[in-house]
C-alpha cells in the first residue's frame, strides 16, 4: 500500500508528548517528513527517540505560539529543512479551570494567548506560506469536546475551543478558492500529560480524590474509556490525506461517541 503522506511536509505545534506526539508518530508511519514543534528549548525525551527513528524525515524545533517573532523563526526553520508546509497539525493548547465567579483574568489571558491567538497565528503563517508557494495543503485545528457546549467551571478552556472552531470555518472559507482545506478534530478526553492537570483541578473544586474524575469521564464515554493519543492519530491522517479532499470546515468528534452531531 502506498504511504497516505508521502513526503508531505507536516508542522506539528505541541508535538512534545501527547496528541502531538502520536499524530507525529502516525504522520511518519505514512510516508510524512515532520517538524515537531513545542515551546521547551530542546524535544523531550519522546520527542527526540521518534526523531532518533527517523532521523532524515523528522526535526525539532522550539517555538512559543504565542510569540510572533518564534512562529516566524519556526516557519523560517521549516522551510530550510523540508520546504513548505503541506500540513499543519495545530495542537499547542494550555487548561486551566474555576468556578465562574473565580475564572481569572490572568487566566484568561494565558488560555486565550496560547489557544485562540496561538493556533490563529500559526495558522495564518502557514496558510500564507501555502498561498505564496500554490500549495494545495490541508491545515488540522485542535478543539475539544469542550468547545461544542459550555461547562461551569471551564468556562475560558470552552470558549477558546468554541473559537478554534469558529476559525476553523472562516479560514476554511477563505482558503477554498486556494484549494487549501482546513479542519478540526475535537476529542472527548484523552490520556495525555494535559490530564494530570484537569483531574487535579477537578479534585479541588469538586471535592473529588486524584484520580476520581478521571476514571469517572472514561467509564462515561460511550465505547467505555478514555481515548489514547494514537486514537486521534487515524482520523488526523485521514483529514490530512487526500482520501479527505473533499471535506473542508468540519470539526470531526474523534471522542469515543461523547458528542453526537
Ligand atoms: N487530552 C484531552 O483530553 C483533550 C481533549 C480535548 C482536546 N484536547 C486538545 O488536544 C490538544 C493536545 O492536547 P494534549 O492532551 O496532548 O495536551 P498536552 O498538554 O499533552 O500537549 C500540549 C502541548 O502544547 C504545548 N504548549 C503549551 N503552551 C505552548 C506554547 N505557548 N507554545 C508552544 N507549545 C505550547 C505543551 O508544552 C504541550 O506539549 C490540545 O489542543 C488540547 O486542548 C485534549
Amino acid at each position: 500500500m502506498n504511504p497516505r503522506l508521502d513526503n508531505r511536509h507536516a508542522l506539528l505545534t505541541g508535538a512534545a508528548g501527547g496528541i502531538g506526539l502520536a499524530v507525529a508518530e502516525g504522520f511518519l508511519g505514512e510516508g510524512a517528513l515532520c517538524t515537531l514543534t513545542d515551546i521547551g528549548v530542546q524535544p523531550s525525551a519522546e520527542a527526540s527517540a521518534l526523531i532518533a527513528r527517523h532521523p532524515d524525515r523528522a526535526q525539532y524545533l522550539q517555538a512559543d505560539v504565542t510569540q510572533a517573532a518564534s512562529i516566524e523563526a519556526m516557519m523560517a526553520g521549516a522551510h530550510r529543512r523540508f520546504g513548505t508546509v503541506e500540513v499543519l497539525f495545530n495542537n499547542a493548547a494550555v487548561f486551566d479551570l474555576a468556578p465562574l465567579l473565580e475564572s481569572s483574568e490572568a487566566s484568561y489571558e494565558r488560555l486565550f494567548a496560547v489557544n485562540v491567538k496561538g493556533m490563529f497565528f500559526v495558522m495564518q503563517a502557514v496558510l500564507k506560506g501555502m498561498v505564496d508557494a500554490g500549495v494545495r495543503g490541508s491545515v488540522i485545528n485542535l478543539a475539544s469536546q469542550a468547545g461544542r457546549r459550555g461547562e461551569a467551571l471551564v468556562s475560558h478552556y470552552c470558549a477558546t475551543k468554541a473559537a478554534v472552531i469558529s476559525y476553523t470555518q472562516s479560514a476554511a472559507l477563505a482558503m477554498a478558492p486556494h484549494g487549501i482545506r482546513v479542519n478540526g478534530i475535537a476529542p472527548g478526553v484523552v490520556d495525555t500529560p494535559m490530564w494530570a492537570n484537569v483531574d487535579a483541578l477537578f479534585a479541588r473544586y469538586e471535592n473529588l480524590a486524584i484520580g476520581e474524575k478521571k476514571k469517572a469521564v472514561g467509564l462515561a464515554v460511550p465505547l467505555g474509556r478514555m481515548g489514547e493519543p494514537s486514537d486521534i492519530a487515524g482520523a488526523a491522517i485521514f483529514l490530512a490525506s487526500d482520501e479527505a479532499r473533499y471535506i473542508t470546515a468540519q470539526t470531526l468528534n474523534v471522542d469515543g461517541g461523547n458528542v453526537m452531531s
